[in-house]
């Protein structure tokens, strides 16, 4: 799970990873798709340069389909491809090395040029705590592979994952940290399980899920809690799903606290069916 982020925890972090990039020649980074700008790490561009890179939506499952169609297009560029992927099921984990070859033909073409034998194409996965790192890189290798939690600075040796015949994968992922700056981000990053819970409060997370689903998908909070219209003030609308969950304290007041926490495990368990927290065309991102 998440660990706590300090200034010395990520400085290590990036010297960690910029190690591993050394030997990199394709880089592939994990998001989730629920929330792929929140879910990155705010340096990512800087530390990986100029590698080409592929993106993996990852959790794609717990994800609105049409919203993570668009992320795929925002994303990709011509260094940059992206697959949409749900690794706990298996699925687009094939495709993942036909992309990487691609992602590496003008590597191919450079060694052609300078005399040099092809080999297999060196790749690394980065991504933040609970994207998915393990998740992918068992996959990709067929096994489980024991892989250190999210603890940077703890090692172990590095040993290449042969990929088919042109792919190789460094066991250990590059563990690296989100954006903290904006609250909207830390909800987020709660909501999907990237961070953890107790570190912020459960009414103000409701408060922000809620206004979200109102705005973006008010047909699926109208049937999650059975509700006929979305009141417009807050606390009438935690009144109503109060009442209807039977969150209420003695005198028949509701109980927010626990309204709040039932929202918000609601939407951890993924009882609100495949929502995107973030979509490419929101201002507020
Ligand atoms: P990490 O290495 O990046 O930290 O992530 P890891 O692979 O450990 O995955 C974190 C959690 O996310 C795991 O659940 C894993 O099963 C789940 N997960 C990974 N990929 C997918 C996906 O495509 N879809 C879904 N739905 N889940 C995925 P866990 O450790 O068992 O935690 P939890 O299931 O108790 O939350």
């Amino acid at each position: 799970m998440a660990v706590q982020w300090y200034p010395g925890h990520m400085a290590k972090a990036k010297r960690e990873v910029t190690e591993k990039l050394k030997q990199i020649d394709v880089v592939i980074e994990i998001v989730d798709a629920r929330i792929p700008l929140s879910s990155r790490n705010p340096m990512i561009e800087e530390l990986i340069s100029h590698k080409p890179r592929l993106v993996l939506l990852n959790k794609s499952d717990l994800a609105d389909p049409e919203t993570t169609k668009a992320w795929q297009e925002a994303f990709s560029d011509e260094f940059t491809s992206t697959l949409t992927i749900d690794a706990q099921h298996g699925k687009g984990i094939k495709q993942i090395p036909q992309e990487v070859k691609k992602l590496a033909s003008v590597l191919f073409a450079k060694w052609e040029r300078k005399g040099i034998n092809p080999r297999a194409v060196r790749t690394l996965i980065l991504g933040i705590p609970n994207v998915g790192k393990s998740t992918v890189i068992n996959k990709l290798a067929g096994k489980k592979i024991a892989i250190i939690g999210d603890k940077p600075g703890v090692t172990k040796k590095q040993q290449w994952i042969k990929v088919g015949k042109e792919m190789e994968l460094l066991d250990t992922p590059g563990i690296l940290w989100p954006k903290f700056e904006e609250e909207a981000v830390g909800y987020r990053l709660a909501l999907t399980g990237a961070v953890k819970e107790d570190l912020l409060d459960f009414q103000d997370m409701a408060v922000f899920l809620l206004r979200f689903m109102t705005d973006t998908y008010p047909e699926v909070l109208k049937s999650r809690y059975d509700l006929s219209h979305i009141p417009e003030d807050m606390v009438e609308l935690f009144d109503a799903i109060g009442r209807r969950r039977g969150c209420l304290v003695s005198g028949g007041e509701v109980d927010y606290d626990r309204t709040a926490e039932i929202v918000f495990r609601d939407f951890r368990q993924g009882l609100f069916g495949r929502v995107s927290l973030e979509h490419p065309g929101d201002k507020q991102i």
